[in-house]
């Protein structure tokens, strides 16, 4: 072991990022989870009492920080551009035979899969990861670096030699099948809408505005395309593979062909196989090998002339339309299903395929009795893609409509402006609602009541909870006289009923489920009105006052609250003994004395660490930013603070507080 810290810090960096690599890329790792992380621990340890060694790069920065911000657009330095897309192997033959007759010479094929994810172009400077930008329209892209960098697979640092020292690589970001039904598992759980594949779960986790988040989302990135003034060959299959030896994830099963039989083997044996594979993909994309006949055959407006996309046929089957029911979810959001006669779908029995909307359902002018087309295509739930008119016997069943009325409680439906779904408006009195609402009420980050979906079921069934305010009247005798109860869970549940009466305001804030209103906009409401009296009082003109609340939000609570059914709910819940103000502990720790300030932290600290004093910042209601300018109010400086940074707030005259100071400037 080494016991220069810098030299123990570079150390410990160049092994997580080996291990790293190993891991993610390799998918072989060499040491145990359990090693990794305590050689990270140690890392993070290090530099956090290091802070001159701070270094972007580091395996460290790859858990993202709680920074949030919009994204910047970048124009990208080559236009993202699409392929033309192909379905069958004569449109393949079409496009080898056109390549043929414009080169007039040989040429060879590269086959590669085509992933399923979101696209990414990555900007390499001198070896290190600069940028990272989506596709955005082509064009211009968002700026979603700090979020790419939580990815394990993609190198920060490159490995090897021989890279351009200026670069780009394009890939596909991707959430591995594994992680897309985790995280589905995950927010089914939690109520929250599912994702419809693992692509949107993809490209929504790459917009997140906290990478803590994406980190904790296990993405993926295959590469397949580099761009640059100086790449090291004049052809795409071998920087592919140089392209690999930098550490990059090139997918192994590409293949270069010289006839169309070559590619028809590859597209049928993936046609198969690709369902084996850990990520989605949706066709094989063939490229001409040669940069420089590459150039030759250009572009066209919208797509290269030297590649092209097969896509593969999704698996269809034709079953008959029995018929229709509408859901009502927790939300009130209303889902059409089709109930089919069962027929077998990719090795599963299909029942039932979501119909979407209203929309979906009108455009497919569907009768009772229909044979219609499903399809598994990315997405888990079966779709409906067509409709067999032709076979449309004379004597069809009814015309499929979209309800007007809840089928769970009678309410006349809305469909707000812009959306594609319907609701049903009887927030309080919709029975799959006020369940839902109860099961939010519940759940470990509001009041963290033990008490699972079924058993709501069956409490409000048997009448006894209609509200969550109920749950504080129940009895253990009311309990029991219930089936699955006895007396040691009757017990534990009361427990933790009495044990949530401590949880403070601003999680009961997010228990009530007002619309718009989760942890984080629950916790700004808290600390700005402190009381829920205040809250209810609360104009929308005061509620948009507080930082990050906008109209949309300030609308939802003022509705809330109007509503005489949710008076009364937080009225009882107070009697029982919910907290319904900040507590003196929570206001203590937060003001408002750094509010509106930009603070910038240099150099090493004595009393707390650089990430202790970034909190502080925060709870006094200041922003901690990253380098000196006009707007920074002060710098809080400790030892050895940068040359550049002292000289820079001299010329701006910006203030320097040192430890005491800033100290005693919250203090005060
Ligand atoms: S090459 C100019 N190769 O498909 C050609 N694209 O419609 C650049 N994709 O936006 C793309 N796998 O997101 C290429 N092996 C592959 C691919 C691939 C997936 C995606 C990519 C692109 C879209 C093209």
């Amino acid at each position: 072991m080494n016991n220069i810290p810098g030299d123990r810090i570079k150390e410990l960096r160049e092994i997580l990022e080996q291990h790293n690599y190993n891991y993610y890329v390799l998918a072989q790792p060499k040491i145990s989870d359990f090693e990794f992380d305590a050689l990270m621990k140690e890392l993070q340890a290090l530099e956090a009492e290091h802070p001159e060694f701070a270094d972007p790069y580091s395996p460290t920065q790859r858990v993202g920080s709680d920074l949030s911000k919009e994204f910047e657009q970048v124009t990208h330095r080559y236009p993202m551009l699409s392929l033309g897309n192909t379905y069958s192997e004569d449109e393949v033959r079409d496009f080898y035979e056109r390549t043929a007759r414009f080169l007039n010479e040989s040429f060879e094929l590269v086959a590669e899969l085509k992933y399923d994810g979101t696209s990414i172009s990555l900007l390499y400077e001198h070896g290190v990861l600069v940028r990272a930008v989506t596709r955005g329209d082509g064009t211009k892209g968002d700026d979603v670096t700090a979020n790419v960098k939580t990815i394990r697979s993609i190198p920060l640092r490159l490995m090897g030699s021989g890279y351009p020292e200026v670069f780009e690589i394009r890939g596909e970001i991707l959430l591995p099948w594994v992680e897309f039904e985790r995280i589905n598992k995950e927010r089914e759980e939690q109520e929250e809408p599912l994702f419809a594949n693992p692509r949107n779960a993809a490209s929504g986790t790459l917009k997140l505005q906290n990478p803590v988040v994406v980190a904790s989302r296990k993405l993926d990135a295959y590469f397949y395309y580099l761009l640059g003034e100086d790449l090291p060959f004049e052809s795409h299959f071998e920087n592919l593979e140089a392209a690999r030896s930098w550490g990059f994830k090139v997918p192994s099963v590409i293949r270069k062909c010289t006839t169309p039989e070559d590619v028809f083997s590859y597209l049928n044996y993936w046609n198969k196989e690709r369902k084996n594979l850990p990520v989605a993909t949706d066709g094989v994309v063939l490229k001409v090998n040669s940069l420089k006949q590459q150039r030759n055959l250009g572009f066209t407006a919208k797509s290269p002339r030297w590649a092209i996309s097969y896509k593969f046929q999704a698996e269809r089957a034709a079953t008959r339309l029995n018929s229709v029911s509408f859901q009502v979810g927790r939300t009130g959001a209303i889902t059409p299903v089709a109930n089919l006669e069962p027929v077998q779908l990719s090795g599963t029995v299909v029942r039932r395929a979501s119909l979407h909307n209203a929309d979906i359902i009108a455009g497919l002018d569907l009768y009772i009795g229909d044979q219609v087309f499903v399809e598994k295509g990315g997405e888990i739930i079966p779709k409906i893609v067509g409709v067999d008119t032709d076979s449309r016997p004379l004597l069809i069943g009814e015309k499929v409509r979209f309800i007007t009325k809840c089928p769970e409680c009678g309410t006349s439906l809305i469909r707000p402006e812009g959306e594609a779904a319907h609701y049903c408006p009887n927030e309080t009195d919709c029975p799959p609602q006020i369940k839902g609402r109860i099961e939010h009420f519940v759940t470990r980050k509001a009041m963290n009541i033990n008490i699972g979906p079924e058993t709501i079921d069956d409490l409000y069934n048997a009448g006894y909870v209609k509200t969550s305010a109920d749950l504080y009247v129940l009895k253990t005798s009311d309990l029991l006289r219930l089936e699955r109860w006895a007396e040691k869970s009757a017990e534990n549940f009361m427990k933790s009923v009495d044990t949530s009466k401590r949880v403070p305001f601003e999680r009961v804030l997010f228990a009530l489920g007002i619309r718009y209103v989760g942890e984080t906009v629950a916790k700004k409401l808290a600390y700005a009105f402190q009381h829920i009296e205040n809250l209810r009082q609360a104009s929308i003109e005061q509620l948009m006052e507080v930082d990050e609340i906008g109209e949309r939000i300030a609308q939802s609570v003022v509705a809330y609250f109007a509503n005489p059914k949710n008076k009364e709910l937080v009225a009882r819940l107070r009697d029982s003994g919910v907290q319904m103000e900040i507590s003196k502990e929570s206001v203590a720790m937060r003001s408002n004395k750094l509010a509106g300030k930009s603070v910038v932290i240099s150099g090493t600290f004595a009393k707390y660490s650089r990430d202790e004093y970034k909190h502080m910042i925060e709870q006094h209601g200041g922003k901690n930013v990253g380098s000196v300018s006009g707007k920074t109010d002060f710098i809080l400086a400790g030892d050895n603070m940068g040359p550049a940074k002292l000289e820079k707030a001299a010329k701006l005259g910006v203030k320097i507080l040192d430890e005491e100071a800033f100290l005693k400037l919250l203090e005060e």
